[in-house]
This record gives C-alpha cells, structure tokens and sequence, in this order.
C-alpha cells in the first residue's frame, strides 16, 4: 500500500482516502476545487502540510476550470480552520503574477516537492536531539500521509531510527479519529520500527514507569511566542512531560509558523461534530443526545516545548518567530539557530 496521501496527474488529482486506511486502500479522483474543500474538510486528506499541498492542487483545478480566482480560494479557505499551512499555501498562489492553470500547477508541484525537502532537514535536525537508545512517545500521524512525504514528528523518528538512535515508538491511538492507531502504525509497521500502539490515557502511566525518554509531537500553527496548535491530548502530553522531566520536542516546517499569532490564544480552534465522540464505526456508543465537547487541536504553551525543529534548524526557547519567518523559502532565505 502506497505511503503518499495524493498524486497530481496533470489534469486531476488523485487522493487516498485516509479515513478508509489501513483496512481499505481506496483513491479518489478529484476534478475541481469543490471536491478538494470537501475532501479536506471531510479529512479524507489531513495533516497540516497535506492540507497545504491539496488546497494549492485545488487552486490548480480552479485555473484549468477558468473558475473565479477569489470564490475558489475563499472556498478552500473555509475547508480547515487550524492548520494554518493551508492559508500559507493559498497566499503564497495569490502572489504568483502569472496565474495561468500551467503556472498554478507548477507551484503546487513546487510547494509539494519543497515540503519533502523540508520534512528530510526535519529529520535530520531532529534526529541530532535524540538520545542513544531512545524510547520514543508520539500523537497523532505527521507521517508521509500527513505531508508530501517522510513526515515531520515521524520524519525525525524515521531518521533517528535509520541512524540507530531509536529503541521502541509509543503511539498515541489519537481519540477520537485514531490518526495514530490506523495511520501511524500503518506506518511504523510499514517501516519495520519497533512500537506499540497505546490508548491516549495510558500515555501518563508509560512515564511515570519510566518508560518514555523524548517525546515529538508535529504541529498545525506556532505562534510568534512558541505556542503550538496541534491534535488534542498533544498539550496533555507535555504537561506530562513537564512532570515526569522528559524532553517534549515539536516538529514543523516553516510553512506552519504563524507568527502574527502572538501567543496561542488567538489560533483558532476547530470544533468537530459531535458524532466523532458519540459513534464508533457508524455505530452509536453514547446515550442518544449525548452532549459533547469535540475541540480537534489544543494549544501548548511554548514554555513546555523544549525545541522547535524547523528545516531550518532547532529553535530553543524563548521563541521569537518574526513575521516573514513563515514566508521564508527554504532555498532563498535559510531560517536559522537563533
Ligand atoms: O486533524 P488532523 O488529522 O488533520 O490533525 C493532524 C495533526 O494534528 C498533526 O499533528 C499536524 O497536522 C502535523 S502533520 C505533519
């Protein structure tokens, strides 16, 4: 089964549908920038840096189709509220001054091809910081399906693991849509890595047995301060961390700083339907009118991240991402240790 989350073929896209893996390997054809705002906001691509690269694909269907530049990109926009790498990807197509459907497609195949560059120097950098021997616990998928390939928090575990660096992975299960249960050990597995699949809830037991040296989560949006949007339970996780003095590390391309966030307080997060909670397998597990609360990010406070490793580099704190960070193109204008 393929490890990338879509293909462009020219004049269509193709994606995997992520919410049928692992048992199902079923690909899609996309034909417009509709079917791709569905796509994304129906998770059947998801990942941050993914999102990214299909809303760039679906501009690129909106020029073959001649359709209205603005409508398109509004549509898109509304697909995902959190990961901020979609709006970093739609306004770097706005600056494009030939908006052609071949120039469109050139620089969503750019912003594909870049993000596995990214994601390699993540690994790299990343892998630098694993200690020998690392028992290592991750959240969620920010594999090869959650980019354009390698990963970021699982692309420094594949590094780390290629280098000797890594003992045993600890993956979070990810209630309540099993990103890291369905994707993450497909992936693992797929790899030849050693883990185990743990529930959420397990993960404070695992540390305070001791079990855990080096925790990497990946991210949707980093504030200007370091504070982290990402899949809920990753704030858990570090505040576990802080307690039980494990290094909590988070992994990101630029394309995810957000830096006129100021702090964390002002990313918006997304609140999913509450049927995610309620049902298993379209089967309804709670009292019928069960309210819930399903937010699908919690935000971590920069203080309780001991790195931010960007291709760039490692960013240690305190952080202080400028405006024009998140713009920068890893060849053009390098970001650095500072
Ligand atoms: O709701 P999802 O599956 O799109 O959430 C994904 C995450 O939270 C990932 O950790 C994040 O996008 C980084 S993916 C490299």
């Amino acid at each position: 089964m393929a490890l990338v989350a879509m293909r462009w073929h020219g004049d269509g896209l193709v994606m995997l549908d992520q919410r049928r893996l692992p048992t199902e390997e079923v690909w899609v054809e996309l034909r417009s920038w509709r079917e791709v705002a569905k796509a994304i906001e129906q998770m059947v691509v998801r990942g941050a840096p993914a999102i990214g690269v299909a809303a760039a694909y679906g501009m690129a269907l909106a020029a073959r189709a001649g359709e209205d530049w603005n409508v398109a990109r509004a549509g898109l926009a509304a697909s995902r509220p959190t990961a901020v790498n979609l709006f970093w990807a739609l306004d770097r197509l706005d600056r494009l001054s030939d908006k052609s459907p071949e120039s469109v497609a050139q620089a969503a195949q750019q912003i594909e091809s870049e993000d596995r560059a990214m994601n390699e120097a993540i690994g790299v950098h990343g892998a630098e910081l694993v200690p020998a021997e690392a028992r290592i616990l991750t959240i969620c998928n920010t594999g090869s399906l959650a980019t354009a390939g390698h990963g970021t928090a699982l692309g420094i575990i594949r590094t780390a693991w290629a280098q000797g660096k890594v003992k045993h992975v600890y993956s979070c299960e990810t209630r309540p849509r099993q990103q890291g249960l369905r994707l993450t050990a497909f992936e693992l597995m797929h790899d030849e890595i050693p883990f185990h699949s743990i529930v959420d809830s397990a993960a404070a037991s695992l540390m305070q047995k001791g079990q855990v040296d080096w925790i990497v989560a990946g991210a949707d949006r980093i504030a200007a301060n370091g504070d982290t949007a990402n899949k809920i339970g990753t704030y858990m996780l570090a505040v576990l961390a802080h307690h039980h003095k494990i290094p909590f590390v988070i992994a990101a391309p630029s394309s995810t700083l957000d830096p006129l966030q100021p702090t964390g307080s002002s990313i918006p997060i997304e609140e999913r339907a509450a049927d995610e909670i309620t049902e298993m397998d379209g089967v309804r597990i709670a009292p019928a009118g069960c309210p819930v609360w399903n937010p699908g990010f919690d935000v971590t406070p920069g203080e309780l991240i001991h790195a931010i490793v960007t291709e760039g580099g490692v960013w240690r704190r305190p952080y202080a991402f400028r405006p024009g960070d998140e713009r920068a193109e890893p060849q053009a204008r390098p970001l650095t240790n500072r």
